[in-house]
């Protein structure tokens, strides 16, 4: 295998150096089978800049993969065609799909006619800011690849590259951990990884459309920000001291000991990050402030919304703490889930699913 291979991630190591770890295939059926999680991504902030002549928007964020995450399952056989199944009726299961949009790309990219299926079993939610479609598109084009059997493989630059043709959000979850997000946010920089962090998930009944939120921004951004290339230079410096700031020296020891994390977040609150949805999301969803209130009097030390939402995020300083605000917002009728943050090692090696 060449070293630039996209399945050269520390995921693949893990898929290949046990039987049981290898992509299941069934001799009489000539099928193969590779199942992945999926995991979801937290923005640690997020900054949007000028609308850009191709109608996007340039932005600064911290991306954060998480434990929270869907299965996906790729199938291949011989023949031709792409199947989608879903256990979710509000996913598309036609060319619409993020899944079925990378699929196509790759197997054209290889050169490989092959019968595809892929299995979405979804428990993240749809348009909820946690990343799960671009995650599931992801999942797909590595589960894809393991269930070719790395006959072929594409190199790691051009798997970036046709994640990015997909979707803004696609190549953070090929990096996984802390990750830098410049440009439309597809420009991605593995960054100082952060330790594993406490957290609770809140998910709301609504979901906000990311293009619309952003359209919102750009009609009030007319309004009062003027200078916007000027805040996003500012913004990079603060996330850059930030990450920095508890990066040197780098152990790489994992946040167990309850001062770390406090040290690190009291860093984060200091920085002063802010996600800007917050600010066109907020006034047409109340109830999604009321979230990240509520949050803040469970002791979140850091709560946010996660992209345009709807999702909104805390970040405690311990799992025991997070699981007793879970518990607290549970009981006031919210969805609310304690888990954690992964690093970038955890997210591969608990990438592959065995016996499915
Ligand atoms: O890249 P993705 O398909 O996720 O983007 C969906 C939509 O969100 C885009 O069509 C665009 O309207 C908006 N967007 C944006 N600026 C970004 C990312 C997305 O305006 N940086």
């Amino acid at each position: 295998m060449k070293n630039d291979e996209c399945a050269e991630s520390p995921n693949q190591e893990i898929a290949y150096n046990s039987p049981s770890m290898r992509p299941r295939s069934s001799r009489s059926s000539q099928t193969t089978a590779v199942a992945v999680r999926s995991f979801a991504k937290i923005n640690l902030g997020l900054y949007i800049g000028a609308a850009r002549a191709d109608g996007f928007h340039d932005l600064r964020t911290i991306y954060q993969t998480i434990a929270l995450h869907d299965i996906i399952r790729v199938t291949v056989g011989r023949g031709s065609g792409l199947q989608i199944l879903c256990n979710d009726p509000r996913v598309p299961l036609d060319s619409s799909n993020t899944c079925y949009r990378i699929a196509t790309r790759v197997l054209e990219e290889l050169g490989v006619k092959v019968n595809v299926t892929i299995e979405i079993e979804k428990q993240l939610p749809v348009q909820g800011g946690l990343g799960a479609a671009s995650s599931n598109a992801v999942a797909t084009m590595i589960a894809l690849q393991l269930a070719l059997k790395k006959k072929k493989a594409l190199s790691a630059t051009a798997c970036l590259r046709i994640a990015a043709e997909v979707g803004s959000d696609l190549p953070l979850f090929l990096i996984g951990g802390t990750i830098l997000g410049v440009g439309r946010g597809e420009e991605v920089y593995p960054a100082v990884d952060l330790p594993s962090l406490p957290l609770v998930i809140v998910i709301p009944e609504t979901g906000v459309s990311t293009p619309r939120a952003f359209a919102d921004w750009d009609a009030q951004a007319q309004l009062t920000r003027p200078r916007a290339s000027d805040r996003l230079f500012e913004v990079g410096c603060a996330l850059s001291a930030w990450l920095s700031d508890f990066g040197y020296p780098n152990t790489g020891a994992s946040a167990r000991g309850g001062s770390r994390t406090g040290n690190l977040l009291s860093g984060l609150v200091r920085t002063g990050i802010e996600n800007d949805f917050e600010r066109v999301v907020f006034p047409q969803y109340p109830e999604l402030r009321d979230i990240k209130g509520a949050l803040e009097r469970a002791g979140s030390s850091y709560a946010s919304l996660s992209g345009s939402g709807s999702t909104l995020y805390g970040l405690f300083r311990s799992p025991a703490e997070a699981a007793k605000a879970a518990s607290h917002l549970r009981k006031q009728g919210l969805k609310a889930i304690a888990t954690s943050t992964l690093t970038r090692r955890q997210y591969w090696k608990r990438s592959r699913v065995v016996g499915r």
